[in-house]
Formats: C-alpha cells, structure tokens, sequence
C-alpha cells in the first residue's frame, strides 16, 4: 500500500483544522494519529507533533513514507497504545489531539485524566457521534440485534463532567455521506463487526445493501441519502477548567 492511496484528506479535515487552536511554537500529540492524514496538516502549523498509534505496523509505515518523502523534520511517531500515554511515558505537551481513535477503548476514564494531565493548553477529542453507521445499525436491527457501540460523545462528555472538566461541544456539519464503488466494496469498508454475527448472517449483508444501497447517477457511485458522517468535537482548554 502506498501512503498516496491512503492519506486521503476530505472535508472533516478541514472542518478539523478550522476548530483547533494551534501556535507555531505548540507541541502537539496525536492519540492514534493513523496514517497521519491529521498529523501532517498539524505539523505544518506548529512546531513539533508527535503520533501515536497501536494498529499493526501498517498505519506508522505509511505516516514514515509520507514523513520521507514530503523529508518533514518535525514529526515523530511511536507506536504504542492511546491507554499507555501518560505523563510517565511521554511527558507534556501543549496540545493533546485524539481525532476518530477513541471508539475502541474500554477503559475511557484513565485515557481521559491522562489527556488531560499531559496537556498544557488544549485537550481536542473528536468522536463519532450516536448518528453514525446508520446503514450497519439498521441492518442489525433487522436481523434483531443490538449495535455493538463503543464510548458515544455523549458518554465522553459526561464522564469528563464527572471528572470536573466542562468541555466545549460541536457538532461537525458534515456534508458527505460514504460512497462505494460496488456491493463488494460497500461490503469490506462498513463497520459489520464481524465478531457479533454468524455466518448466516454475514450472508444476508449483501442482498441487504443491494436494498438499501442507492446509485448515485451524477458520479456513478453507491450511497444511502440517510448515512450522514456524525463527528464531534469535544474540547478544553486548561486555563479554563477546574476540578
Ligand atoms: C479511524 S483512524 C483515525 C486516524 C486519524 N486520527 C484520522 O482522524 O484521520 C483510528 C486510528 O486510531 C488507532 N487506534 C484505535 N484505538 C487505539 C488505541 N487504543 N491505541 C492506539 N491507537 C489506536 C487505530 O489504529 C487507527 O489508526
């Protein structure tokens, strides 16, 4: 894979970085900064950011070929675990990002004192909100199961209230929806979780988004006018909070 194909920047990314506050003297870290789609346009506005990420080797690859081939001097990458970071193990930085990485964590309460602890100006967290993946929920619903959702902005939102952080919320006012080349490709990007189905029902996958799958004739790709992309943007500032 090369990092061409990947790094694809869209409209989420710019939304992203007109909310962000950012000095170019900053130092940034990115929690599960992928292939570095948000972490590259980050490093050229401030004066350091370092990008973590635990996916197999893969995603930190394709960040270094970006890194080497773009010669960037101030990005760093390591990889480990978003539940690992702590003051301990890679000390403070100005400003602590985590941009669509947090829907995987169990234990969100420890990742959000952590954030808040090595950040010394701004803590941005921007998470799915419950609208997304709406297709995959209505098939589960067909076939009479719950979604299996992780931690929901509204949860984040509420633990850091219990937590005596009182963020900022936004809502991204997205336009997009996905768009698929074919049934095949619509079946391997949505988010099935697999895990949670038997084969039986992984069979009924296809025929259902034959139904409910829609071509959109100006561009010739497949979509659902319903499947909108639900981000939000939680955010603080440490001036600003007490505990
Ligand atoms: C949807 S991608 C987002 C990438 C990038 N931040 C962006 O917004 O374009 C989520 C990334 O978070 C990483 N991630 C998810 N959970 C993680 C964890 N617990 N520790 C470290 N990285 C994690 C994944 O490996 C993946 O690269």
């Amino acid at each position: 894979m090369h990092f061409e194909k990947i790094a694809v920047k869209d409209e989420y990314h710019e939304k992203l970085m007109e909310k962000l506050v950012l000095d170019e003297t900053d130092t940034v870290i990115d929690l599960g900064c992928g292939e570095g789609a948000v972490t590259t346009l980050i490093a050229e506005k401030v004066s350091k950011i370092l990008g973590i990420d635990s996916s197999p080797p893969m995603m930190l690859d394709l960040l270094q070929q970006r890194i080497d081939h773009d010669n960037i001097k101030n990005i760093e990458t390591k990889k480990m675990k978003i539940e690992d970071v702590s003051i301990e193990s890679v000390g403070k930085f100005d400003v602590v990002l985590a941009s669509r990485s947090f829907m995987g964590i169990h234990d969100i309460k420890d990742v959000l004192i952590n954030s808040n602890e090595i950040a010394n100006k701004y803590v941005f967290l921007a998470v799915f909100g419950r609208r997304n993946w709406r297709i995959e929920k209505k098939f589960y619903e067909e076939i009479g199961k719950d979604y299996p959702d992780f931690a929901p902005h509204d949860y984040i939102f509420n633990m850091l209230i219990n937590l005596g952080i009182y963020p900022n919320i936004e809502h991204f006012d997205l336009k997009g929806n996905r768009k698929y080349d074919d049934i095949e490709d619509a079946f391997i990007r949505m988010k099935w979780k697999m895990n949670n189905l038997s084969e039986e029902e992984v069979d009924k996958i296809k025929p259902f988004l034959e139904e409910n799958l829609k071509l959109n004739k100006e561009d010739g790709k497949l979509e659902n006018p319903l499947d909108k992309s639900d981000l939000v943007l939680i955010w603080w500032s440490k001036d600003s909070f007490n505990w």
